[in-house]
């Protein structure tokens, strides 16, 4: 039986449709290219998970429907990133996966029975993505290689520091879930700055404290015993999400104006899909590419 992973909704479906079309639009463009020959073109999935999932919804089916037998073997399970990346023609010349789980790994190693003529292309760390990403960043020759990057972490696990790595290669195309209303909405707190850990969880995924005059500001009361200062929060899911984007345009070369807001069933931006790109020279089609794939 397989290790159950569970995660996402609708979203879901969104998120790794349009990163497909993306990878596949990026491997026809790169072959093509006579330019790009020389070039090794590498996929890299720092958030791997196990290479498929499971609906919540569709694993509560499938519990109701099999609740008499021991073991509910899902044989409706969907497609994670790292699989579809490997479903991808044409291919990249190498796929990186990294997962901290590693249960998760284990499931990942399957991928190379799966596609045997891909096997020796593929490689699975068993790695915290920031640490790992980051000396890879520094590692490689990025004279020789290009790179589509994928973060998709459930929360506030990228940090700024690694953004700017993967940016200052000038050779890759990122495209990351930011968590606006999974977790940095909810920081941000209302009645008052939020609690130290907070506040440093904040400055470590924005890169900057800046963050702090965005979102708040300082207004001053009358109360029954006299004035009083209160802090304000001013941010909503729109300025986390613009402010986000400015962030990254000041370390890409160019980044799409309209992430994706990944809603739930009751309409809450959880995530933005966001997409920005390192290679001056390859930027501003790649970015008019992805625009065009992040429509709604
Ligand atoms: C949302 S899931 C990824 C889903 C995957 N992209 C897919 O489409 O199938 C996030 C994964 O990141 C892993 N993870 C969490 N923190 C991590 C870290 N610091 N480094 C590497 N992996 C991490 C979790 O174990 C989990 O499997």
């Amino acid at each position: 039986m397989k290790t159950s992973h569970t995660f996402g909704g609708d979203w879901t479906e969104q998120k790794l449709e349009r990163l497909q079309k993306y990878l596949k639009a990026y491997t026809t463009i790169f072959t093509k290219n006579e330019r790009a020959q020389s070039l090794i073109p590498i996929y890299v999935d720092a958030f791997a998970g196990t290479g498929y999932r499971t609906s919540p919804l569709q694993l509560t089916k499938s519990l109701k429907l099999f609740e008499e037998f021991t073991e509910p073997e899902v044989d409706n399970f969907l497609k994670g990133s790292a699989r579809l990346a490997l479903e991808v023609e044409p291919s990249f010349q190498k796929y990186v996966f990294i997962e901290q789980n590693t249960a998760r790994v284990g499931e990942l190693q399957k991928l190379q029975t799966i596609f045997p003529q891909k096997q020796g292309n593929i490689q699975i760390i068993q790695s915290d993505a920031n640490s790992w990403l980051q000396g890879w960043c520094r590692g490689t020759d990025w004279k020789r290689h290009r790179a589509v990057v994928f973060l998709d972490p459930y929360g506030m696990q990228v940090e700024w520091t690694l953004i700017e790595a993967l940016a200052k290669t000038k050779a890759i195309d990122l495209w990351l879930l930011f968590p606006l209303g999974m977790a940095v909405n909810r920081l941000l707190t209302k009645g008052g700055k939020p609690p130290p850990a907070w506040e440093q969880a904040l400055t470590r995924v924005f890169g900057t404290e800046d963050w702090r005059k965005n979102f708040y500001s300082q207004k001053t009361e009358p109360t029954l015993f006299g004035d009083i200062d209160v802090t304000v929060k001013e941010a909503d899911f729109l300025k986390i999400g613009k402010f986000f984007v400015n962030r990254l345009k000041t370390v890409f070369s160019e980044v799409a104006e309209n992430p994706l807001p990944l809603r739930n069933s009751r309409n809450t931006p959880l995530y933005l899909l966001c997409f920005a790109a390192g290679n001056p020279r390859g930027a501003k089609t790649a970015v008019r590419i992805a625009q065009h794939i992040l429509r709604p």
